[in-house]
């Protein structure tokens, strides 16, 4: 499964400590486990013996110990089978790595490597971790387009009346990320966030996106700029999340969120304000899980839709999507069979000069 090929995190890595844990990434059952010295192993969660769930065993020193006979396994798959010697055991193993305070795993033959996530200009502010009961392009699509912030959302962007006035800017010019810039008036906000963000109704909130397919990664940078002085306002915000599809009808999202390098003193401040920013951003995720889990027709493709301005980008990823993250050199014919009239008359509306221009961001 190419899916695999790419990074994931996965799990806290505070989460794993001496019991193992069983896991379900791209519809593959697997085992977590800390061996004695620390070391991270990932498994199929079947013991090549009699299929027994492995995460129900247990960790003797560097290997995890199925609970049905006991037959052992290291990091690397390989076995031992206490009644049959000879036997050399073979389980599925998957590569691992622990950083960001994330467990990460992804297949062991594949080369691709972390994203890097140390922004200088920042410090780590809160993680979060939410299921969604929707598959992963459902969930990528209201990750990926900004129309539904007025009405789903109740903190970041712009108000319902503006709606028709904003212009998304896409940039579709690299093969292997998409880019989006929405500039756009922030929507009042209540008192006491506007005091601990320093920002106001009112000023021109921006926001760029950009989409990764290698790991599957959005990066959303916020800031936002003094109405009518034009200044720049000084805190700044950068999300990142992680999409990792469970199975077909489910979507793990990681994210971890930064703010801009604080100021020396007032650590409770700070520390309040970490806190606000995590309520906040768990708040909206939220928002987005009840609106995707609402949907009536949980099917992934485009056709039959009446797609709006806002939606191209929708068909651009998934073209990405399919091309980079599943490996597939064309769009498969549940993302993009024969195109529909509406969906043809969409793809007519993108290239017409009525579409937003693509420019540089
Ligand atoms: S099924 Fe695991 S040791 Fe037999
Ligand atoms: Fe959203």
């Amino acid at each position: 499964m190419n899916e695999l090929n790419h990074w994931h995190p996965v799990l806290k890595s505070a989460a794993l400590r001496q019991k193992p844990i069983g896991i379900e990434l791209c519809g593959q059952e697997i085992v977590l486990f800390r061996t004695q010295s620390g070391k991270v192993g990932a498994l199929k969660d079947r013991c090549p013996h009699r299929r027994m769930r492995l995460s129900l065993g247990w960790v003797e020193a560097e290997q995890l110990v199925c609970p049905f006979h006991g037959w052992r396994y290291g990091c690397d798959g390989q076995g031992h089978s206490p009644s049959t010697p000879r036997l050399k055991p073979c389980a599925e193993q998957f590569e691992t790595a622990e950083r960001y305070g994330w467990i990460w795993l992804k297949a062991a033959k594949s080369e691709t490597s972390l994203p890097d996530l140390d922004f200088p200009d920042y410090h780590l502010a809160c993680s979060l971790e939410h299921r969604i009961q929707a598959p992963l392009e459902l969930v990528i699509d209201i990750f990926a387009e900004m129309e539904h912030a007025p009405t789903s959302h109740t903190f970041f962007g712009y108000g319902r009346s503006q709606v028709a006035d904003v212009e998304p800017r896409f940039d579709f010019s690299d093969p292997t990320t998409i880019k989006l810039l929405s500039i756009v008036p922030q929507r009042s906000l209540p008192w006491i966030f506007e005091k601990m963000f320093g920002i106001r109704g009112g000023d021109r909130f921006f926001n760029h996106l950009t989409m990764h397919f290698s790991p599957m990664y959005h990066t959303y940078e916020i800031y936002w700029e003094q109405q009518k002085t034009g200044q720049l306002r000084q805190e700044r915000l950068l999300s990142v999340f992680f999409f990792n599809p469970i199975n077909s009808d489910e979507t793990q999202c990681m994210s971890l969120h930064y703010l801009s390098k604080p100021q020396w003193g007032m650590p409770v401040f700070h520390l309040l304000q970490k806190h606000v920013l995590k309520y906040v951003l768990d708040h909206e995720v939220k928002r987005d899980k009840w609106v995707l889990e609402n949907i009536a027709d949980k099917q992934v493709d485009l056709q039959q839709l009446c797609l709006g301005r806002f939606d191209r980008i929708l068909i651009e990823y998934r073209k990405r999507l399919q091309r980079i993250y599943r490996g597939q050199g064309a769009v498969s014919s549940a993302t993009q069979s024969e195109p529909s009239k509406i969906t043809q008359a969409l793809y007519q509306l993108a290239s017409s000069s009525n579409f937003p221009k693509d420019r540089s961001i």
